[in-house]
């Protein structure tokens, strides 16, 4: 019967285009559900537990940004904060790297292929706490592990969890102003002003830069942007912001002099 109707030119053309849309929809329903990231990152880590096991944290952590790590490793010389919170483990390169500085390192990932394999590589690191859940649930996270935002502790945090997908900044972004007291909030992969060099995310057509957060910011906080210019920096070249609401490490920021203070 099929046969018989394929052989009318315009049944042909019309179950054709049936088949092309019913694709595309399928094709659709797979990309908004998040099914592709989850395969490639599955993929991801099944290469990555495959090959020979070395973690080069080292040269990797910190997107491999050479003056990045100089100057975060200044801050966090200069100033010993309660708890570090990454957001993104991914590898563990950067959650290796901040355990360097605290006693109390937390890192958040989503993904749980890939957060068992940050597992694996930083087995034995006693002050690092992963945790495998949405950032986007960061007040719950702090919660359940008994951190309370509005106490005087010093938090140090890195927030790097983006995927197509997924977005939760916004949340993360609004519980730290909003919350916390003494903290020194770096966000990876924001557009530094004047140095198109330097990679940054968007989100729903939106980039990410100082106008995507300015109405979370309250005036009560400094805003610092590295000077150092893309073609003196080394490894993935990815912007990258420095906010805090604490006048001492505001004085402490105004020392470091590959960053500069942003006038709003
Ligand atoms: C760029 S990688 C992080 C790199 C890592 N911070 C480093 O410096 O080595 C981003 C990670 O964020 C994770 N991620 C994406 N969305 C997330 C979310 N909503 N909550 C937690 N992790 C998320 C991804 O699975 C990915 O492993």
């Amino acid at each position: 019967m099929i046969k018989l109707l394929k052989k009318n030119d315009l049944i042909f053309f019309i179950l054709k285009s049936f088949q092309s849309l019913f694709k595309k929809i399928i094709n659709k329903i797979i990309i908004y559900s998040g099914l592709d990231e989850r395969i490639s990152k599955i993929e991801t880590s099944l290469v990555y537990k495959l090959q020979p096991k070395t973690f080069p944290w080292q040269t990797l952590c910190l997107n491999g940004q050479e003056n990045r790590k100089k100057i975060i490793t200044e801050i966090l010389t200069k100033i010993k904060f309660d708890l570090i919170v990454e957001t993104g483990t991914e590898y563990g390169f950067s959650t290796k790297y901040f355990s360097q500085f605290s006693n109390k390192i937390m890192s958040i990932e989503k993904s749980k292929p890939i957060f068992f394999m940050a597992k694996n590589n930083l087995i034995g690191e006693k002050n690092i706490k992963l945790i495998l859940n949405d950032s986007k649930n960061l007040n719950l996270i702090l919660n359940n592990e008994d951190i309370n935002p509005e106490s005087e502790s010093t938090v140090f945090f890195y927030l790097d969890a983006h995927a197509e997908d997924d977005y939760p900044l916004i949340e993360e972004i609004s519980l730290i102003l909003n919350k916390f007291k003494n903290f020194i909030l770096v966000i990876d992969d924001f557009e530094i002003p004047g140095d198109d060099g330097y990679g940054y995310d968007s989100y729903r057509g939106k980039k990410l830069n100082i106008k995507f957060i300015k109405k979370l910011l309250s005036k009560k906080e400094y805003i610092f942007f590295p000077n150092v210019h893309s073609s003196n920096e080394t490894g993935r070249l990815r912007g990258y912001v420095l906010i805090t609401n604490n006048e001492d490490f505001k004085q402490t920021l105004n020392t470091i002099k590959e960053i500069s203070i942003f006038d709003l």
